[in-house]
């Protein structure tokens, strides 16, 4: 199998090469909705934009150069869109209004407002910590020195952007070292961009006043996506399914560390270097898996992976415990919640203590139940999957937000034999 490109490094790929200068061709752009999000907003702020078979091309404006856009802009469902798009906002004299669906609207945009309004950026009349909301940039941006209060990529990512215009270095420094795309993008782009440990945490710096440059990018495959499939081999007795060209970088790894902990037969084929990024050949077998403690200092590795992990360990022996996942409460949905009740709603015992998250599985997965997927894409997939192994057929609410990252979702999985069925349009 294949799955399509990478969704973090799809924005990152987009975005740094609007603030380049020159002609950035892309080749394996994920095309779901949340990037296409990304893409008009660019669009609108005057970045040309378009496609020649399958190859994306960005014409860059540079650095400070995008225009005000004559309309707000829409990130849909993406978390990663609108705060990584405040940061480009962040560096130029314009005022924009942000917005998102419902489930954006619901999530906290402050953590990355707070340092970008120590550089600069203007909160014009914002309600509180969520979106709607409308901002206004400056040409002349202050170098910062910011330590996160959580490990979050997305709110490194808008300050380096950010970084980008201010007159001087801009420092973000991690509580743990979360995803590294955008560090590795903008020093192939040709920003100066410096990685250190300070007192043990992960350090980040990058020039200012930076010029960067076009350049061709190729998107590796999203473990994240292919997380659906490892999964789906593992619960179907007899299965062996193998996803090429997929992105293993230790920062997006997780997952696969935790289910070789759990005895799976998970092998890396071909290792290879992609555009700056390590990607392999994933190979999974199905065998008995065992349940395990997934320890907290992982969850920056595998964030997204959580609701497909909980419903693996559902089929694995005894008690698998995730802890440390608080910022799970903050994604498209309240993940931990929502990750409880679709298996409590299927006869899996779940329990959730505190941050921790509780699955005591090999007692079998009766289905048959209807999850709750809140607008949130990696709910309804996650179950979707979980259906594969069950006595009865698990049921989603709504399928419709899985095209915000894997379009192709359905298609690849009635490949690998799994049966959909539209549950209201059967009813008479
Ligand atoms: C992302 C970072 C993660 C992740 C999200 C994508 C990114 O969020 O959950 O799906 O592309 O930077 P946080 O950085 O908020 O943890």
């Amino acid at each position: 199998m294949r799955v399509p490109g990478d969704k973090s490094i799809s924005h990152r790929a987009l975005i740094v090469g609007a603030l380049a200068t020159g002609r950035t061709r892309i080749t394996g752009l994920l095309e779901g909705e949340d990037i296409l999000k990304t893409l008009d907003a660019l669009r609108a702020l005057g970045c040309p934009i378009g496609k020649t078979g399958a190859v994306w091309e960005v014409l860059g404006r540079g650095v400070g150069g995008l225009e005000e856009p004559a309309a707000d802009l829409d990130f849909g469902n993406s978390g990663t869109g609108v705060r990584l798009m405040m940061g480009v906002i962040a560096g130029h004299d314009m005022a924009v209004r942000m917005m998102g669906d419902a489930s954006l609207s619901r999530r906290p945009m402050g953590r990355v407002l707070k340092p970008l309004a120590r550089m600069g950026l203007e909160v014009l009349d914002a309600r509180g910590d969520t979106l709607p909301l409308r901002i206004r940039g400056s040409a002349d941006l202050i170098p910062i020195e910011y330590q996160l209060p959580v490990a979050s990529a997305q709110i490194k990512s808008a300050i380096l952007i950010a970084g980008l215009h201010a007159a001087g270095e801009t420092t973000v420094i991690e509580p743990a070292a979360t995803r590294d795309h955008t560090e590795r993008l903008l020093s192939y782009f040709g920003a100066q961009v410096a990685a250190t440990k300070r007192q043990g945490l992960r350090a980040v710096s990058v020039k200012g006043d930076a010029e960067l440059v076009g350049r061709d990018v190729a998107v590796p495959g999203d473990p994240s996506s292919a997380a659906f499939l490892a999964a789906a081999a593992l619960m179907v007795p007899g299965s062996e399914v193998t996803i090429e060209g997929v992105l293993i970088n230790p920062t997006r790894a997780g997952f696969y560390t935790t289910i070789r902990d759990m005895g799976a037969d998970v092998s890396y084929a071909n290792e290879r270097n992609e555009g700056g990024e390590p990607v392999a050949d994933i190979c999974v077998r199905h065998g008995k898996l065992r349940g395990v403690r997934v320890p907290p200092e992982r969850a920056p590795a595998m964030i997204d992976e959580y609701p497909v992990l909980a419903c693996l360990a559902a089929y694995a022996a005894g008690e698998t415990r995730m802890e440390g996942l608080a910022e799970l409460k903050v994604k498209e949905s309240d993940r931990l919640a929502a990750t409880a009740a679709g298996l409590m709603a299927n006869g899996v015992q779940a329990t959730v203590d505190g941050d921790t998250l509780i699955v005591e599985g090999g007692r079998g997965v009766a289905g048959g139940g209807r999850v709750a997927t809140h607008l949130d894409h990696r709910i309804a997939m996650a179950f979707l999957t979980l259906g594969l192994g069950a006595d009865r057929p698990v049921t989603v609410d709504d399928a419709g937000m899985i095209a915000t990252s894997f379009p192709a979702f359905r298609l690849l999985m009635e490949g690998l034999g799994a049966v959909f069925a539209e549950p209201e349009a059967a009813t008479p």
